[in-house]
């Protein structure tokens, strides 16, 4: 997510930008910049890189003369990190200046229908295509407010923009669908930020706007309107948060925060290949003939990437019918196995650096096997030297568990089996009209869990002593239960083993002592009456009984000691929601411990090193 700010007041705008564009960078960013109006002129300063350049770059602001305007962090989503791609981006006349959070999806379409009306694009970013949109609408209106209604009615996608414009003196304009805009209130000075952090040292006094809604500042006067250009009263709020929380959105812990982001991070990451009805890949380097040439995929990735590609083994095998291999890249990088040039090799990465990871992509290139990388940072090295890249839209992920990036990496891969099921044949249309309705309903069925996530904390507590457990699972609900079983050690320190719940009785069960964590998990109905018997085998052993099940699954009913509902989904898809409640429980186990939650002892955000 990017950071953003917009100032008008009687200080030197730029003091007040990269202040607060300071107390954003704990969110992650690739480049910064300001444009200050001041004059009837607009002046930009921009950069890649940290927002010590640009501070640097504006001599303290001696370059960006005013008290009238925007600033922006970029975490790049469309275009690599660079400074032609970094905000604000300008209309060619630089009547309009704006910066932008989110995703503009119909980015392309936009563009196209520009270029017929004479428009040049100079980045790679889809935020160029808005801010000439709402440049195009304002040469007919003359007018902000015009322009920018007739603009967001056109634009498809999460997003939130704070603009200038070089006639309207004075002024910052903003506009938010689905991602957050916070208005200020000072005395004679406003402002606008994504978040409250940026301006707390400025102000407590706040205006949440609600989707769809545009905003005007002025010298300390905030005015709100529809999309039908009407005036709206808005309520003042006063932020009782400390900088710690608000940099938190008000959750203690960036993984709750985080856990809580995932429904955006998997409508935008799906948005990011869905385009008018149908999943493309194109820009993957995936046509349909290179996609019809695969004989074989090798996934390979390291901790939860790799349960990632766990579960899209069986999802791809299941609907495209192509074996697929999951490989630990530390293990593939050193194992001399026969590899198939016709393969496809799919990386899944969420920082785009782990070693392992990356020394596996480089032996799998070496061999000439085509390589396809799922990384959530542009830019990245593994991205970078990818044959090609889908990139995941979880944004800036800080806590080392990782959560919204392991669910945008499901989506990832879930996108590639409908498209690889279509194109080889084996689906029909309405399949995978089926299929994309029902991924396009994750997102709500995820905030839904997230609702009900109290439960979990009352049932961490019992086991906050625990030294041991164990997470069975069958088929897809066993790449899940590695995932629920590695959020458990990682952040409570609690010894956790995933286990094919098929392979109990081949020695596991052994362990099985009274009171001891078994957590099932069921979403595959073929497999329910099988993984029940696994479970009373380990109940009848002393073990209690947490069953993660979909609605509707009554195989344990009487005999778990613990039940937790998910909503019904495409059983491909249940990954996506059944692992949310054990991130949960992990969470909730840690902080009944007292640990730290974000930055687990001996852990590292990117393993850089082998
Ligand atoms: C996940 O919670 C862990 N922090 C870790 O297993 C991580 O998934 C692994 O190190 C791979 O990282 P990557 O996705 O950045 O390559």
């Amino acid at each position: 997510m990017c950071g953003i700010l917009g100032y008008t007041g009687d200080r030197q705008a730029s003091d007040i930008l990269l202040n607060g564009l300071a107390k954003l960078e704990y969110r992650g960013y690739d480049s910064a910049g300001v444009a200050v109006l001041n004059n009837g002129e607009i002046k930009i300063a921009k950069n890649k890189g940290r927002l010590k350049v640009l501070e640097e770059k504006i001599k303290s602001g001696q370059e960006v003369p005013g008290t009238c305007g925007i600033g922006h962090t970029r975490w790049a989503t469309h275009g690599e990190p660079s400074d032609v791609n970094a905000h604000p981006l300008w209309s060619d006349d630089m009547s309009v200046v704006a910066v932008h959070n989110g995703i503009v999806e119909n980015y392309r379409e936009i563009k196209n229908e520009l270029a017929e009306h004479g428009y040049k694009f100079y980045s790679q970013t889809d935020t160029e295509a808005a801010v000439k949109l709402i440049d195009f609408y304002y040469k007919q209106e003359k007018n902000p407010l015009k322009a920018i209604i007739k603009a967001i009615h056109k634009i498809e996608g999460s997003y939130c923009f704070v603009l200038l414009f070089k006639d309207f003196p004075g002024e910052v304009w903003g506009a938010r669908k689905d991602l957050p805009l916070i208005a200020g209130q000072g005395k004679g000075e406003s402002f606008l930020a994504s978040d409250v952090s940026a301006i707390l040292q400025d102000t407590r006094q706040v205006y949440y706007l609600d989707n769809m809604e545009i905003v005007q500042l002025k010298k300390g006067v905030v005015r709100f309107f529809d999309t039908e250009g009407y005036a709206k009263h808005k309520e003042l709020s006063e932020v009782t948060w400390d900088m710690n929380a608000a940099e938190k959105g008000g959750f203690e812990h960036f993984m709750m925060k985080e856990i809580h982001e995932q429904a955006r991070a998997v409508k935008d990451t799906f948005g990011s290949v869905y385009h008018s009805g149908k999943i493309n890949l194109e820009d993957l380097g995936l046509a349909d003939e290179n996609i019809k040439d695969v004989s074989q995929i090798y996934i390979i990735a390291c901790g939860s990437a790799y349960h990632a590609g766990a579960v899209a083994q069986y999802v791809i095998e299941d609907l495209a019918k192509i074996p697929v291999r999951i490989e630990l890249a530390s293990e593939f990088r050193y194992r001399n196995m026969p590899l198939d040039k016709n393969a496809l090799a799919i990386i899944i990465s969420q920082s785009g650096e782990t070693a392992d990871t990356l020394a596996a992509m480089r032996r799998a290139k070496d061999n000439g096997i085509k390589t396809l990388a799922i990384v959530n940072v542009v830019g990245s090295t593994i991205a970078r030297e990818a044959d090609s890249v889908f990139y995941t839209m979880a944004g800036p992920e800080i806590a080392v568990a990782t959560t919204k990036a392991y669910s945008a990496q499901l989506i990832a891969c879930y996108a590639l089996a409908i498209q690889f099921a279509k194109v080889r044949g084996v689906i029909d249309d309405a399949e995978v009209a089926r299929l994309i309705t029902e991924i396009q309903a994750l997102p709500e069925k995820i905030d839904e869990i997230l609702d009900e996530k109290e439960v979990l904390e009352e049932l961490a507590y019992k086991f906050v002593n625990a030294r041991n457990a164990f997470y069975l699972g069958r088929n897809i609900d066993y790449a899940v239960a590695m995932e629920g079983s590695l959020k458990m050690k990682e952040i409570s320190y609690l010894h956790s083993e995933a286990i094919a719940a098929g392979e109990m009785k081949h020695g596991p069960i052994s362990l099985i002592e009274k009171g001891m964590l078994v957590a099932g998990i069921m979403t595959q109905k073929n497999l329910y009456q099988k993984i029940a018997s696994n479970m009373l085998e380990a109940r009848s052993r002393g073990g209690f009984l947490l069953i993660i099940a979909t609605r509707g699954c009554e195989a344990l009913k009487d005999e778990a000691n613990f039940i937790f509902n998910i909503p019904e989904t495409d059983e491909h898809f249940a990954a996506s929601l059944a692992v949310i409640p054990l991130q949960l429980l992990g969470y909730y186990v840690a902080v009944a411990r007292k640990l730290d939650v974000d930055k687990p002892r001996n852990l590292a955000k990117s393993v850089t090193v082998e």
